[in-house]
């Protein structure tokens, strides 16, 4: 199976900690280069340096908030007039939780440009290099709530819809040069989100952190929280060469918590 991945460059957005920086390291050990993507410079820099390498200078970051698109832009302008990727991450925080009906309208407009808008940048910033070179991989990390929306992730919910199903159709589109474009879907996954979800689910239920992680744990029919790796392990087989006619998927990786086929 051709897992290599030498010579490519991946652009992995959300990569200063959590499923993103596993994600980088995974592909990093595969001969990706990698380009980081997010808002903490201190973190960035602590990342490229733990990225294994060959050469020094193959790993490299980008400082943008996907807050705010028009900055995202003038970022990638800059940086892909020498640079070409091969792979794209397109990845971010997740929405606060809350329920639907009490989300304000901002909440939404936020949600929308942060995960569709700035994906959709990325998309046409990387993708004219991708079919000269007739390659291409756009993974995008999204959620289970993809297939099954989850109680207390109204906005995230609605947003990760809407996500999946562009892909779904740029997935149709991109095919003929090359490129695929697929879903990773973490289920609960042990990382700074996860924490915060918790937290919030601890305040709004009245019990502690340990027993909201604790009903968590008995909804997965692994009995356990995932680890960042093991979404990373996912994300860097469908970047390799071994998975190109893998496309258009929605892959969850949630220790089976999915009910839905
Ligand atoms: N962990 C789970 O259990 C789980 C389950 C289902 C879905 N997900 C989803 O999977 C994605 C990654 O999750 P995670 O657990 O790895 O999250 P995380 O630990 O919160 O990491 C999020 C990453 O995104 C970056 N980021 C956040 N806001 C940003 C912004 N405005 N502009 C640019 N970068 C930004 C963060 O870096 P900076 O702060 O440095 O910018 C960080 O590197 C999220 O969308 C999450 O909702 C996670």
């Amino acid at each position: 199976m051709n897992l290599d991945l030498t010579g490519k460059r991946a652009l992995v957005c959300g990569s200063s900690q959590g499923i993103g920086r596993a994600a980088a390291m995974e592909l990093a050990l595969l001969g990706a280069s990698i380009t980081l993507v997010a808002r903490n410079e201190e973190s960035l820099k602590a990342v490229v340096e733990h990225l294994p390498a060959d050469d020094t200078e193959s790993h490299h970051y980008l400082i943008t908030d996907f807050n705010y698109p028009e900055q995202l832009k003038m970022v990638l302008d800059d940086y892909l007039k020498d640079h070409a990727i091969d792979i794209l991450i397109n990845n971010t925080g997740g929405p606060a939780a809350g329920k639907a009906i009490d989300a304000k309208i901002e909440e939404f407009t936020k949600a929308f440009i942060s995960h569709l808008i700035c994906n959709q940048i990325l998309v046409q910033a990387v993708t004219p290099a991708m079919k000269r070179q007739g390659f291409g991989r756009i993974i995008n990390i999204i959620s289970t709530s993809v297939k099954t929306p989850l109680a207390g992730l109204g906005v995230s919910n609605t947003i990760r819809g809407a996500v999946a199903s562009w892909a779904k159709t740029l997935a149709t589109e991109l095919a003929p040069f090359g490129i695929t474009v697929n879903n990773v879907l973490p289920g609960f996954t042990m990382t700074a989100r996860l924490e915060s979800l918790i937290n919030s689910r601890a305040e709004n239920e009245d019990l502690n952190y340990e027993q909201i992680k604790q009903q968590m744990i008995e909804s997965i029919p692994a009995k356990r929280i995932g680890e960042a790796e093991e979404v990373a392990a996912a994300i860097a087989f469908l970047a390799s060469p071994a998975a190109a006619y893998i496309n258009g998927i929605n892959l969850p990786v949630d220790g089976g918590r999915t009910p839905s086929l």
